[in-house]
């Protein structure tokens, strides 16, 4: 297996939004921030399991939907004084190509 999957275009994760990627591990949400840069994370908050992927992505951060757990899109980890941390899942981007790396995703999966 490649170490880096093809889960599909840059330009089909929108702007301070979300994709959803189904993968062995769970669902892996992509954002883009406003800069355009983007982030994996496992689309389950550390608080109760919301998904992030319908959070407000602010910065490099999304706010979760549920009970506004501010969580880092770089680090997965919660911002304040809340403690917690969802999985972070290494991206590259080839081309227009977004690429997550497998690893991540098989330790999900495990
Ligand atoms: S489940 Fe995300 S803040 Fe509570």
């Amino acid at each position: 297996m490649s170490e880096w999957i093809d889960v599909g275009p840059v330009e089909d994760v929108p702007l301070l939004g979300s994709r959803v990627v189904q993968t062995p591990g769970g669902d892996i949400a992509v954002f883009k921030a406003a800069d355009g840069t983007l982030f994996a994370l496992r689309d389950r908050c550390p608080h109760k399991g919301g998904p992030l992927s319908q959070g407000i992505v602010h910065g490099h951060s999304v706010t979760c939907p549920l009970h506004n757990w501010v969580i880092s899109l770089k680090t997965g980890e919660a911002q304040g004084a809340d403690q917690g941390c969802t999985h972070r899942i290494p991206l590259r981007i080839e081309g227009s190509r977004i690429l997550l790396a497998a690893s991540a995703l098989l330790a999900l999966a495990a």
